[in-house]
């Protein structure tokens, strides 16, 4: 098996990162520039696995994508409805947001598109997406009743309707795939949600001029003719990278770290408020927007950590960071208790397990899995040893920072950061 070994930060992390593209509004930004007409150049694009999934996604769909370099290219559609039956099955490799968001864009157009991914995403929920694209009118067929990979999506007889769906989860990939369904139905599409969830397709939308109004935690869309594409889409840097920093920088004493590009959008800031509240010496520097997204610099600085008790009203605003909050948790003094985050379950694996199962190798007894959350006692004494990342990025980044934080650790399947970070180890070793 690979193993990547990670050995103690013994005087601290210290110097400025460039924070990569972020991820969501990356897949957005391929999606909705392969719908409009004229070329988008999009830049600080996010490099990583799932990103790249999309882009070949949208190249099998009739798009032209050109890439400048790495993390620049050119975008052009052929109009919102000028997408071509794909030749091929579509593979959305580890991606729930490709899966999800492009079953939106795909229910409503005239051909066939068969979906395929990985192991992961083939046990993965698809019904939440399936369900109410299926209420709007799409015919969509997919394992295990109607929940799962392979799925194939078949014309739809008649037109799309519009609806208000009211979804027993927070979720942008949910909301969104709906919304992006509602561009093509016949009246207005609106979804509520128990919380509000990341806000980027909305943004977006308003960038390739489609409005979306707001009420509480409803969104509605109305139908769209026009979907002009912007010439520009600079990409902020990606807070759930920069999560593995913030957090290296407040447990490992003598830390001190610039984070620089950060996007800091209000739906996804959750893990500055909770590091905050542990007690976190975060300076949020030189705010700014860029293509309708906040942006910061970040500084980070060692400080003593309290436990803390959060639970699903934010859990939505650092849904991705409750590995890397755990870690931090396992530094506080005190306990930290997690609840309502039973959405872990079904992510890139199931994270509360991975957490509480890992976890306790290095710090024996510090973790205890609940059914929708978990309880960290901090303080506990730190171990070297080997664990496993279950093939889940934001699993093995975590654990990585939990061995340069305590005691070294040796990850199994260590590769996967590739999915949303591939400079991830290299950029570790950098801060040493
Ligand atoms: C994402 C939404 C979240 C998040 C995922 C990216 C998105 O998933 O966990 O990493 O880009 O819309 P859910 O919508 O399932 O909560």
């Amino acid at each position: 098996m690979d193993t990547k070994t990670i050995a103690k930060a013994v005087s601290g992390l210290k110097g400025e990162i460039q924070i990569p593209g972020d991820k969501s509004i990356s897949h957005r930004s391929v999606m909705f520039s392969a719908l409009g007409s004229t070329p988008v150049h999009i830049t600080n694009f996010l490099h990583a696995q799932d990103c790249m999934s999309t882009a070949a996604c949208m190249q099998s769909l009739g798009a032209k994508v050109e890439f400048l370099s790495d993390t620049e290219l050119i975008v052009t559609g052929n109009g919102l409805h000028g997408l071509k039956e794909p030749d091929m099955i579509i593979d959305a490799g580890n991606s729930g947001t490709t899966l999800r968001l492009m079953m939106g864009i795909l229910a409503p157009q005239p051909f066939l598109t068969t979906f395929t991914g990985d192991a992961s995403l083939h046990k993965r929920p698809m019904g939440r997406v399936i369900k109410p694209l299926s209420q709007m009118g799409a015919k969509i067929f997919g394992r295990q009743q109607n929940q799962k990979l392979p799925i194939t999506i078949v014309p739809a007889e008649g037109r799309f309707q519009g609806m208000t769906y009211n979804s027993p989860v927070a979720s942008a990939q949910v909301k969104s795939a709906v919304l992006l369904a509602g561009m093509y139905a016949e009246g207005d599409t609106t979804v509520v949600e128990p919380f509000t969830s990341r806000d980027h397709t909305e943004r977006m939308l308003e960038a390739f001029g489609v409005h979306t109004e707001k009420q509480g935690t409803a969104v509605t869309i109305h139908p769209v003719d026009e979907f002009r594409a912007p010439k520009e889409i600079e990409v902020p840097g990606d807070i759930s990278s920069a999560a593995y920093w913030l957090v290296a920088g407040a447990i490992i004493p003598g830390s001190d770290l610039m984070l620089r590009n950060v996007g800091v959008n209000p739906t996804r800031t959750g893990i500055l408020d909770v590091l905050k509240d542990m007690g976190a010496d975060i300076e949020v520097l030189n705010e700014r927007t860029s293509g309708g997204e906040a942006a910061a610099d970040i500084r980070v600085r060692y400080s003593r950590l309290q436990g803390t008790r959060f639970g699903a009203e934010i859990m939505p605003r650092l849904i991705d960071e409750i590995p890397v909050i755990a870690v931090a948790a396992l530094f506080a003094e005190g306990d930290t208790v997690i609840t309502g985050a039973g959405e872990l379950r079904v992510k890139e694996t199931d994270r509360l397990q991975a957490i509480t199962d890992q976890f306790n190798k290095l710090a024996p007894g510090a973790v205890e899995g609940q059914e929708d959350g978990l309880i960290i006692h901090g303080g506990r004494k730190i171990e070297p040893a080997a664990a496993f990342s279950y093939d889940d990025h934001r699993i093995a980044m975590s654990l990585a920072i939990l061995g340069a934080a305590g005691e070294g650790v040796t990850i199994e399947r260590p590769e996967c950061v590739n999915i949303s970070y591939p400079a991830f180890y290299q950029t570790l070793e950098e801060l040493r």
